[in-house]
């Protein structure tokens, strides 16, 4: 029984390697955007080149996480999203592998400077403008007023409204972190922070979250991406999106080849890829209102226009290193996290 197994799987075998199958390409990728266009992607890439798509979805600071703790023996190939934070900690760190895409002239200057800031380890993919939005039905009910400025959500009214990510895993919540930081300063930015966190309900995993439970009517106002604000709003939640009267910060959405990776030409295959006007206009399948980094690639009108918001000259080389932002969070983690609400 057991000889003629091993004879059926040999020729099984040898049959498979005739046609190539049982050694199909194969990517392990590791998304950290929304979770409807990681699959999206996913998908997409399996049907243009046949390479068989493992993804995982988890949020910027966790992947970074998981990545460097797979530094000695890499599982992924390719990360792709997430704010560029971690993916600048990355690069710095070498968890990342240099690459310069044949690609690259289809950018916008914002997506190369963030290669070049990082010795080519990582790219822009997508940008989008950091602010909150608000269940209007959830603030008309409580009698509350309506927030315009960050400084309105440190307001006593507030009191178990506000809901945000965690910074250490979510990099919107790292981005509101260090946008606070810069708008404020150091010590009237952790002032805010501690402030917001009396009013905060919950820290949440994943940087979305906030605004998906505002949707659902679970939390008044949630601080995220102005972008994904705008998809619950377009999927027919009473949301209101706020750009802050004070300015605000934003994120260049990034991705970067894992430094080892097993699959190294799958993952540039698909690198090349996701820098195409074609790939990017994927996003609007699922209204991902991001502005895309491929200057030849769509813009939906329902994004936020950025040149109409006040952005400030967020630092990423400095709040992207890994000194600054292993401070900031243990600093947070210190300071912050620990008080009493
Ligand atoms: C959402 C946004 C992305 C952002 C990502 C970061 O998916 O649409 O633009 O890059 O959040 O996720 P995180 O969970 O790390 O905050």
């Amino acid at each position: 029984m057991k000889k003629t197994n091993l004879v059926l799987g040999t020729v099984a075998a040898a049959v498979c390697m005739a046609s190539g199958a049982a050694y199909a390409d194969k990517l392990t990728y590791y998304c950290s955007a929304q979770e409807d266009w990681c699959q999206l992607m996913a998908r997409s890439f399996e049907e243009a080149t046949g390479i068989d798509v493992n993804m995982t979805r988890k949020s910027s600071g966790e992947t970074f996480a998981q990545v460097r703790a797979e530094a000695s023996n890499p599982k992924g190939d390719i990360w792709w999203g997430g704010t560029g934070d971690p993916h600048l900690q990355a690069a710095e760190e070498g968890l990342t592998e240099v690459y310069v895409s044949p690609m690259r002239d289809q950018l916008h200057p914002w997506a190369i400077a963030q290669a070049e800031s990082a010795g080519n380890r990582t790219i822009g993919i997508y940008s989008g403008a950091l602010g909150y939005g608000y269940n209007t039905e959830l603030v008309a009910a409580n009698n509350l007023p309506e927030p315009a400025c960050w400084e309105d959500l440190l307001k006593p009214a507030y009191k178990g409204h506000v809901q945000m990510a965690n910074p250490n895993s979510s990099g919107t919540a790292y981005t509101t972190l260090a946008s606070m930081v810069q708008i404020f300063g150091e010590d009237d930015g952790f002032d805010f922070m501690k402030g917001l966190h009396v009013n905060i309900n919950q820290y949440t995993k994943s940087g979305s979250a906030p605004i998906k439970a505002a949707g659902r009517g679970e939390n008044t106002i949630g601080i995220v991406f102005m972008h994904d604000a705008v998809k619950q709003a377009v999927a027919g939640f009473p949301i209101k999106v706020v750009a802050p009267c004070e300015g605000t910060g934003y994120e260049i959405g990034s991705m970067s080849i894992i430094a080892g990776a097993r699959n190294m030409d799958e993952a540039k295959r698909f690198y090349d890829w996701a820098l195409s006007a074609e790939a990017q206009n994927l996003a609007l399948q699922v209204n991902a209102f991001q502005v895309p980094s491929n200057m030849g690639a769509e813009t939906s009108p329902s994004a936020p226009d950025m040149s109409m918001i006040k952005l400030i000259d967020y630092d990423f080389a400095k709040y992207g290193s890994s000194d600054e932002r292993k401070r900031l969070l243990k600093k947070w983690d210190d300071e912050v996290s620990t008080l009493p609400q």
